[in-house]
C-alpha cells in the first residue's frame, strides 16, 4: 500500500528530475504554495467558528467588500513567499500594485501571481471557494521585480494551479507535463496524489453560465447557450445539464473532471466580462490546454492575449475544445 502514497512534494521532485537544468528552486516554490494552501484550508474550515466571517470593514481594489478570509488568504500567500529568495515579484487580486520582493531576503528568478481567495462571496454560505496561482520566469535582469514581469502572456507560463476548498481540499497543478491533482489528508497534513494525469473527458456533461444575465448577452452567446440546451433546430444536440455554483474554481474543477464548458461572457453591462486575465483566466487556460481542452475570450486563445494591466478583465469560455470552438463560431457569425 505504501508505494501508492505520493505526496505533492515527492511528485514535484519526481517531475523536476525530467528537467536536468533544474536547481530545485521551482520545486521548493511549489512546496511553499502547498504549505500556504494548507494554512488557508485550515482557516476556511473554521470560518464559521473563528468569527472570521463578515466584511473586514474595507473594500479591495475592485471596490468589493473585502471578506476577512480574502485578507487572510492574501497575507498567507505573501508571507509564505516573501522571505524565500525564490521570487522577484508577486501580484495579487487583493493589491492594486505589484508586490516587489525585498532585496533584503534575496530575489529569485520566479514571478507568482494569484487570486488568494476566489468565490469569496460564498464564504458565509459555506460553499466551496478556491485559490488560483500562476508562475512565470522573471523578465527583468535582477533585484526586485517589476510590473512587466507580471504582464507576460499565458504562453510564457512555467506552472499554474489552483486549490479547491470544498468537501475535500484538492490542489491541482501543471508544470507543462500534464495536470495532476492531490487531495489533502487532514490527519497527515499532506496533499496525496489522487488524480494523476487529468484529461478532460471527450464527452461533455455540463455547461456553466449565469443564466440570470441572459438579457445582457450578445446574440452569439444567446445562440450558443441555446445550442448547448439542444434548442438549435438547424444543429440539434443532446442538451447538457447546467451547473453554476458561482465559484469559478469549483465550477472549473467539476467541468475539468466531468467534461463541459464554463462561460463568463462579455455582456452589455460588462463589456470585458468579469473575470481577470492575469490570475484567473490564464492559469486555468494553461491547465485546460494541458488537460486536452481549450480556453478562449470568445474570439481568440486566452493564452495569446497580451496583458496590458494587472487587473484587466476578459470574457472566458473554457473546457472541452469542441464546445469552446463552437462558442467562437457563434460569436464570430452573430456579433460585430
Ligand atoms: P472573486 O471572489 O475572486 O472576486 O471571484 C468571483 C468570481 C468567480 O468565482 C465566479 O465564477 C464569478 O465571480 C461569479 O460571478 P457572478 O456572481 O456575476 O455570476
Ligand atoms: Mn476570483
Ligand atoms: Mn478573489
Amino acid at each position: 500500500m505504501y508505494d501508492q502514497i505520493i505526496t505533492i512534494e515527492r511528485h514535484i521532485i519526481e517531475q523536476q528530475r525530467s528537467y536536468p537544468e533544474a536547481t530545485g528552486v521551482f520545486s521548493a516554490l511549489m512546496y511553499d504554495i502547498a504549505l500556504a494552501a494548507k494554512i488557508i484550508a485550515r482557516e476556511i474550515l473554521r470560518a464559521g467558528l473563528a468569527d472570521i466571517l463578515g466584511v473586514a470593514g474595507k473594500v479591495n481594489i475592485q471596490g468589493e467588500p473585502q471578506m476577512k478570509l480574502d485578507v487572510f488568504a492574501h497575507e498567507t500567500m505573501v508571507r509564505m513567499n516573501s522571505f524565500t529568495g525564490r521570487l522577484a515579484v508577486m501580484a495579487s487580486e487583493e493589491e492594486e500594485e505589484i508586490i516587489p520582493v525585498s532585496d533584503e531576503y534575496g530575489t529569485g528568478k520566479y514571478v507568482l501571481v494569484f487570486d488568494p481567495l476566489d468565490g469569496s462571496s460564498n464564504i458565509d454560505v459555506a460553499v466551496s471557494v478556491g485559490t488560483i496561482f500562476a508562475i512565470y520566469r522573471r523578465l527583468s535582469p535582477k533585484g526586485p521585480g517589476v510590473l512587466e514581469d507580471c504582464l507576460q502572456s499565458g504562453r510564457y507560463l512555467v506552472a499554474a494551479g489552483y486549490v479547491l476548498y470544498g468537501s475535500s481540499t484538492v490542489m491541482v497543478y501543471t508544470a507543462g507535463r500534464g495536470v495532476h491533482g492531490f487531495t489533502l489528508e487532514p490527519s497527515l497534513g499532506e496533499f496525496l496524489l489522487s488524480h494523476p494525469n487529468i484529461r478532460i473527458p471527450t464527452r461533455p456533461k455540463y455547461y456553466s453560465i449565469n443564466q440570470g444575465y441572459q438579457e445582457y448577452w450578445s446574440e452569439g452567446t444567446r445562440q450558443f447557450t441555446g445550442w448547448l440546451q439542444g434548442l438549435d433546430r438547424d444543429d440539434p444536440r443532446e442538451p447538457l445539464s447546467v451547473r453554476y455554483i458561482g465559484s469559478l474554481v469549483a465550477d472549473f474543477h467539476r467541468n475539468l473532471l466531468a467534461g463541459g464548458i464554463f462561460c463568463y461572457p462579455a455582456d452589455s453591462r460588462k463589456p470585458r466580462g468579469k473575470l481577470r486575465l492575469v490570475y484567473e483566466a490564464n492559469p486555468l487556460a494553461f491547465i485546460t490546454e494541458q488537460a486536452g481542452g481549450y480556453a478562449s475570450t470568445g474570439r481568440c486563445n486566452i493564452l495569446d492575449v497580451q496583458p496590458e494591466s494587472l487587473h484587466q478583465r476578459t470574457p472566458l469560455f473554457i473546457g472541452n475544445r469542441e464546445l469552446v470552438e463552437r462558442a467562437e463560431e457563434f460569436i464570430h457569425s452573430c456579433d460585430e
